[in-house]
């Protein structure tokens, strides 16, 4: 058996930092249980600019039949108009292979990266559980009257039971294998009927875990709680558009979008690992950008593929990078893209354990 990977670069940086994320992931491999074997797709802004292609014909249900999981890097390209090659191939493919977990790691590597005063390590070290698949991104709405001035303009929030019920179940079962605390965040006290669901759905739900701590904060708040006292959060469950913005924020209270690493999850199906941030088109091909993010997200990766060993290695590496200061400069170093890539490559080849 062998575990095939899509490997989708994409636009701005995603190119630069994925290219060190492969070198590390080539390092690694000597120590997996199960080899590997990756095929990159052109998918992205200079592709649709050529073709008009965006998602090929057929390569969902190739990716779907054929993959274990993709390695992404971030599309978005002043170009594209309403960047619709990222709509249609990323939130195509969160849609279409129904990766309805958006796992975001919101964890302290060292007290000097954070901005927030007094917090130790112990302090920042959660997970976030977006959902994925519905909610505000659902694509549902349309306008009417389009560019006049009687023009209306929806998008409808979407929320399912099913939806809502098995995200909740997601981060519960996290909960019980970490600090055994969850944190529901949402807006039900404006959003009456979407997130009026998402409350009677956790208190369900929340019946199945009595060994787990089940708290609610308003979005508001938890953004605000997020900077003020990170310490009271283990897992934090919200909805799409809450998620993408409060991990955001997440990753600014540890050293910024450079280093946040994400999982677009259906467990045991083929899933996609990315790094939170964005194609970065104001820093794009200066090799600064910071790898570090789509190497955590590797890491990610390789834990849904079973390589929890392998995945550790990387942890260990970047951890090492972080404490001893070879990093890029948004955290303060002087290295490079690949120059980091190159110090969190060797370190893994040089990790026995
Ligand atoms: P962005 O995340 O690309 O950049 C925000 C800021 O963070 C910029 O100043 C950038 O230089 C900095 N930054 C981001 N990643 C960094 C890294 N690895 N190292 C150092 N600095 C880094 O967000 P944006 O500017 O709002 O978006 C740019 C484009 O990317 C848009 O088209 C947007 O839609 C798209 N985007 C794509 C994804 C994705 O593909 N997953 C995610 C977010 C944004
Ligand atoms: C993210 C990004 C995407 C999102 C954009 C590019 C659609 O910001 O992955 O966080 O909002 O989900
Ligand atoms: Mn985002």
């Amino acid at each position: 058996m062998t575990h095939r990977i899509a490997i989708i670069p994409g636009d701005g940086i995603g190119g630069e930092v994925i290219a060190q994320a492969t070198r590390v992931l080539a390092a690694v491999t000597p120590s997996l249980r199960t080899p590997i074997d990756w095929v990159e797709f052109d998918w992205g802004a200079e592709r649709w600019l050529r073709d008009g292609t965006t998602l090929p014909h057929g390569a969902f249900e190739e990716l779907r039949d054929h993959y274990q999981a993709i390695l992404f890097g971030a599309l978005g390209d002043p170009r594209v108009p309403e960047q619709i090659h990222a709509r249609d191939i990323l939130l195509g493919l969160r849609f279409k292979l129904d990766l309805y977990i958006n796992l975001r790691p919101v964890r302290l590597l060292d007290e000097r990266l954070t901005p927030l005063k007094g917090k130790r390590r112990a302090d920042i070290d959660l997970l976030v559980f977006r959902e994925n698949t519905e909610g505000l991104y659902a694509g549902v709405g349309g306008n009417f009257k389009k560019g006049t001035a009687d023009e209306i303009a929806i998008n409808e929030d979407i929320n399912t039971r099913k939806g809502v019920e098995r995200i909740l179940r997601a981060a519960f079962d996290a909960a019980r294998r970490r600090r055994k605390k969850v944190c529901m965040s949402d807006k039900a006290n404006a959003l009456t009927f979407a997130h009026g669901l998402w409350q009677r759905a956790f208190k369900e739900v929340a019946r199945d875990y009595p060994d787990v701590e089940a708290t609610h904060l308003y979005v508001d708040v938890a953004a605000m709680e997020l900077v003020r006292a990170p310490e009271r959060f283990d897992v934090l469950v919200t909805s799409n558009m809450f998620g993408d913005i409060l991990t955001d924020l997440g990753a600014a209270i540890v050293g910024g979008l450079g280093l946040a690493a994400s999982g677009n999850i259906h467990p045991g199906r083929c899933s996609l690992f990315e790094p939170v941030h964005g194609s970065a088109p104001d820093i794009a091909g200066r090799g600064i950008a910071n790898p570090i993010g789509a190497i955590l997200s590797t890491a990610m990766m390789l834990e849904h593929l079973g390589e929890r060993a392998a995945a550790a290695k990387i942890e260990r590496a970047v951890e090492r990078a972080v404490v001893e200061g070879h990093v890029t400069r948004d955290l303060g170093g002087a290295l490079s893209t690949a120059e980091c890539g190159g110090f969190v490559t060797d370190a893994v080849a040089q990790d026995a354990g």
